[in-house]
């Protein structure tokens, strides 16, 4: 028995088919490469592609799982949050694979998804444990108590996401969209101790904050000039990345001192930063960090907290509507 889910909150169309024991049998992505030229996800465009896109990849998500949707338990969807126009071709698409095949609606919040991750086969982690998702729209450190979306948040970020930094610190040194696996890729060349950023010194408890350390890139950049700047681009990467990794790092390590819960989980597409994995690693040898795929936004994450949340029989779930920010 499984479960069908579709996410369409930002610009990837995803679908993915996963057995109630958390096996991923399919999990279909297809990224929108549109994007890329604009810099940027453009909203209306992303509606658009997933209009297009939509009812092929939840095709392939069925053939490769081998199965047909009269065989399944029940259709999940992200209801948000997200990019509500994105997010309404997947609600939409949902219900009406649903209502025709008279299967139950399961609504996921995409943040509950990403924490989802880390309970797929192989090898979930059981709760209690700590988690940081850090993505291009959140930067979320909780505590996880159980399978359901009742985490206890811990801390948050103030201003710019983990992933947000990420790109928008590629931008300022000439690299594309997103830039996160850019910058990364550049850094390797370049000298982590070149230069100081700040790291979230002025930020108490929990919280992150990014804003002021894109700001100091950007001076740097200008104090530089352009030609220095555009020579030493490899050190300003590698330094600019180690201050991230130790903002995430330093709060992490302080909710372990003060939950003395030492299990840690990480998610969301920043995540698949080799130098954040090395330093969480270094932090909890016991890292528990869900493949790339399963990190950055897809539908097997969607399905996976499907598994733990009470379906919506037909007809209630019509009434369904997508959310743009916060919560249900
Ligand atoms: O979870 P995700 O796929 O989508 C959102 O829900 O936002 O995360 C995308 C974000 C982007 O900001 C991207 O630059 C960042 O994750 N990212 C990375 C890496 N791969 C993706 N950041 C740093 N290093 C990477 N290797
Ligand atoms: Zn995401």
């Amino acid at each position: 028995m499984s479960i069908l889910a579709i996410e369409t909150s930002c610009d990837d169309t995803c679908a993915a088919v996963v057995s109630r024991d958390g096996e991923v049998l399919a999990n279909v992505i297809s990224s929108q490469g549109v994007h890329d030229r604009y810099g940027g996800v453009v909203p209306e465009i992303a509606s658009r592609h997933h209009l297009e896109l939509t009812g092929a990849v939840v095709d392939d998500a069925l053939q490769q799982a081998g199965t047909t949707l009269a065989q399944l338990d029940a259709v999940a969807v992200t209801q948000g949050p997200g990019l509500v126009g994105a997010l309404l071709v997947g609600v939409a698409t949902a219900k009406s694979l649903a209502a025709a095949h008279g299967l139950p609606l399961i609504p996921v919040d995409h943040l509950h998804g990403h924490v989802a991750a880390s309970f797929l086969q192989p090898g979930p982690i059981e709760p209690p444990f700590l988690i940081l998702i850090a993505s291009g729209g959140h930067t979320l450190l909780a505590h996880v108590k159980d399978h359901g979306p009742n985490w206890e948040v811990l801390g948050s970020t103030r201003d710019d996401a983990a992933g947000e930094a990420f790109d928008k610190g590629a931008r300022l040194l000439g690299l594309g969209y997103p830039g996160g696996p850019a910058l990364q890729k550049l850094a390797e060349e370049g000298d982590a101790t070149a230069f100081r950023f700040p790291v979230a010194a002025q930020v108490p408890g929990l919280d992150f904050s990014f804003s002021g350390l894109k700001t100091a890139l950007l001076y740097k950049v200008r104090e530089l000039g352009e030609e220095e700047a555009a020579r030493r681009r490899a050190d300003l990467a590698a330094s600019f990345q180690r201050a991230i990794v130790e903002t995430l790092a330093r709060r992490v390590e302080r909710a372990r001192e003060q939950t003395g819960i030492e299990r840690l989980a990480i998610g969301g597409g920043v995540a698949a930063n080799g130098p954040l994995r090395e330093r969480m690693r270094a932090l909890a040898p016991d890292l528990h960090v869900p493949p790339r795929e399963l990190c950055t936004d897809n539908a097997a994450m969607i399905a996976s907290a499907a598994r733990f949340l009470d379906p919506l029989p037909y007809p209630s779930y019509l009434r369904l509507d997508a959310y743009a920010t916060g919560e249900r």
